[in-house]
């Protein structure tokens, strides 16, 4: 099931072309976009995607979006929405017609249903590899043209890194930087359970900032967790009680195996965060 809107509140044929041969997005992945979870007819952290959306586009100097379009766009697709009651919203946003100089962006919503894969790993949790992602953790500052924490649409390094970790036995990937420190997963945020309390790596290393992450962490902390924003290390993955890759679409997914070693059994801890997560949305 797909449903197709555009930001002037129509709808398009999900099945049909509409993007030009010469858009950037597709000769060069010049754009951004989200994902946004919806479930039951509510999208999760629209506000949160919205924003980073917006912070996206100035990063690529984009023309600023319009969020209240955005939203309607959003709330068209759940609107004609007929199928499962979980849907992953993609919002893009391209930056139009290469050369010309009064392109207009090419923007769209399009709802999709979450792949089988993804509803696997959620309940059965996921091996990971870390693999290096060649830069320093301070690359983010000392090179902000390398647009590390905006969401672009070149996402060619994340997909060639998930097929890298399937040759590898694996399902999914958490980056780490060249001095060891961990970085994200292609498509999610890396989040550490010691004792009672919750890590994650902070964005100034060069990463995505998660809503999901921001979700989790709020939710934790009402249950009576702590939360800690901090540089880890590998050896702070393997050492852990647990391990876990969240994301909009993943939600909170258990990881049990690291780079062929079976972590410490952490489907308790699993199940009280995800508790806590989902009952913030009931
Ligand atoms: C590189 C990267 N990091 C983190 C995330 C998780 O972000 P969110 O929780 O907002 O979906 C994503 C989501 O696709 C991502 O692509």
């Amino acid at each position: 099931m797909r449903v197709l809107a555009f930001l002037d509140g129509t709808l398009g044929d999900p099945t049909k072309p509409y993007v030009r041969v010469d858009n950037t997005g597709v000769l060069r992945g010049d754009g951004i976009f989200e994902t946004v979870l919806v479930v039951d007819g509510k999208p999760r952290e629209l506000g949160p995607h919205l924003d980073r959306l917006a912070r996206s586009a100035a990063m690529l100097d984009l023309p600023e979006p319009d969020l209240g379009a955005w939203e309607r766009a959003v709330q068209q697709v759940i609107h004609n929405w007929q199928g499962a009651p979980e849907i992953a919203v993609k919002l893009v946003y391209t930056r139009g017609s290469e050369g010309d100089p009064d392109a207009e962006p090419f923007c769209y919503a399009l709802g999709m249903d979450i792949d089988d894969k993804v509803r696997t790993a959620r309940a059965e949790g996921v091996a990971v590899a870390t693999l290096d992602r060649g830069f320093g953790p301070d690359v983010a500052e000392r090179a902000p043209w390398l647009l590390l924490g905006a969401k672009t649409l070149s996402y060619a390094v994340n997909l060639a890194a998930l097929r890298e970790a399937g040759r590898r036995g694996a399902d999914d990937v958490v980056f780490t930087a060249t001095d060891g420190t961990v970085l994200e997963g292609p498509t999610s945020t890396v989040v550490v359970v010691k004792g009672r309390t919750l890590y994650t790596p902070p964005p100034t290393v060069g990463i995505l900032p998660g809503t999901t992450q921001r979700a989790v962490f709020r939710a934790a902390e009402d249950a009576g967790w702590t939360a800690k924003v901090e540089n880890l290390r590998v050896e702070d993955l393997t050492s852990a009680d647990g391990l876990f890759l969240v994301s909009s679409v993943r939600k909170v997914t258990r990881v049990h195996t690291l780079d062929g070693t079976r972590l410490t059994d952490s489907t308790a801890i699993h199940r009280e965060l995800c508790e806590a997560y989902e009952k913030q949305y009931a």
